[in-house]
């Protein structure tokens, strides 16, 4: 067809193909694919991906774009320019890595490019990675990285495994995990829930190990608790380690048995999360720290976990199953 819509997406998949080919034909991508593959990247996933560099030039995309006589307008729209005060536009992405970003179709809508820090290019204040602005094919918050691929396996496993990045995305594809997707970054919205929620009953929230993950999967879990009806389940990672990370440091088959066994519940969670920056030899503080789980406990639903958890913390704390369970009792009348 020739909508709009269309031609833009047809803009993008050029852009895609150019910039793919940069990066493993030509030796403007050699430091970038050489990044890559030491970061465990091979040839495959790049392809798979289609893993692309945008060079360090501004006018490199723009020349790609001017020799197809593409009209100007289409250009501006496409976020992929941007304008100069004399009027002429642009590369908005340059010496970047770039991954493509698809809609639930397959089909590409815009980019994201992380830096690629050089000797000659030490990418001072620049951010690590730098998005597609929102245009008319993309909305950042209605997008979720890798769901075109991932979505026959979360519909045959019922499942899937929510991370933050890109890197995420592909180490856990690389290790057997291909229910993965990408929120892009610790702000999970509403409207990148209901596009889950179409295709999956269970979602495992696989953010960073990192301060910034834990907030935002305690975060996500109040997100995902007020606008699904999701199971869900968390995967938390040691030494802050990010999913990446972590396939670097123990390899790909330490991570699969992690994502499939190593699940914890939220209530799990919580007793780890509620009770950082608590000093738990102080009376006070733990009390503070045994109501807030009470609290938590009121909103487990199974009687049963209920049931063992209060035995779990009347013997840590020393206190009677008896007192917590009447506690436990008023915290579920009040959520009533
Ligand atoms: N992100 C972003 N803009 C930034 C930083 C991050 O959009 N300035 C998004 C990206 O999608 C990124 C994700 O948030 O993948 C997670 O950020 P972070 O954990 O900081 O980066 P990593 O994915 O771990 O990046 P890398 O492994 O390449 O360093
Ligand atoms: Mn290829
Ligand atoms: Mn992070
Ligand atoms: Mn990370
Ligand atoms: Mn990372």
């Amino acid at each position: 067809g020739n909508s709009p819509q269309q031609a833009l997406i047809k803009l993008h998949e050029k852009a895609k193909e150019v910039y793919h080919h940069m990066l493993v034909n030509t030796a403007a991508g050699q430091l970038a694919l050489d990044y890559l593959l030491e970061r465990g990247l091979t040839q495959e996933l790049i392809d798979e991906f289609e893993i692309g560099f945008a060079p360090n030039e501004r006018q490199f995309l723009q020349q790609v774009f001017a020799n197809e006589k593409v009209d100007s307008t289409l250009l501006v729209q496409s976020g992929l320019f941007v304008e100069r005060e004399n009027g002429e536009l642009a590369d908005r992405f340059y010496q970047r890595i770039m991954f493509p970003i698809h809609d639930v179709k397959g089909k590409t809508i815009g980019f994201s490019g992380r830096i690629l820090i050089t000797p000659d290019y030490p990418g001072e204040n620049q951010p690590k990675y730098l998005n597609s602005p929102e245009t008319e094919l993309f909305n950042k918050r209605q997008v979720l990285f890798n769901f075109d691929k991932a979505r026959p396996v979360i519909r045959k496993e019922n499942t899937v495994f929510l991370f933050e990045g890109f890197m995420d995305v592909i180490a856990a594809w690389q290790s057997g995990v291909k229910n993965g997707i990408a929120s892009m970054g610790t702000s999970l919205t509403s409207q990148q829930i209901a596009i889950i929620e179409r295709v999956a009953g269970e979602i495992v929230i696989s953010y960073d190990g990192d301060n910034a993950g834990l907030k935002a999967t305690d975060r996500a879990i109040a997100l995902l608790d007020e606008h699904s009806n999701l199971d869900l389940a968390i995967l938390q990672l040691p030494e802050k380690l990010d999913p990446d990370e972590y396939v670097q440091k123990y390899g790909s088959e330490a991570f699969y048995e992690l994502a499939y066994h190593g699940r914890e519940t939220v209530f799990g969670f919580k007793m780890a999360y509620l009770r950082q920056n608590r000093n738990l030899s102080n009376e006070k503080e733990q009390l503070d720290y045994v109501t807030d789980l009470l609290q938590e406990l009121a909103k487990v639903d199974s009687l049963l976990a209920q049931d063992r958890y209060l035995t779990q913390i009347a013997t840590e704390f020393h206190l009677s199953r008896e007192t917590l369970q009447q506690q436990l009792s008023e915290f579920k009348q009040k959520r009533r």
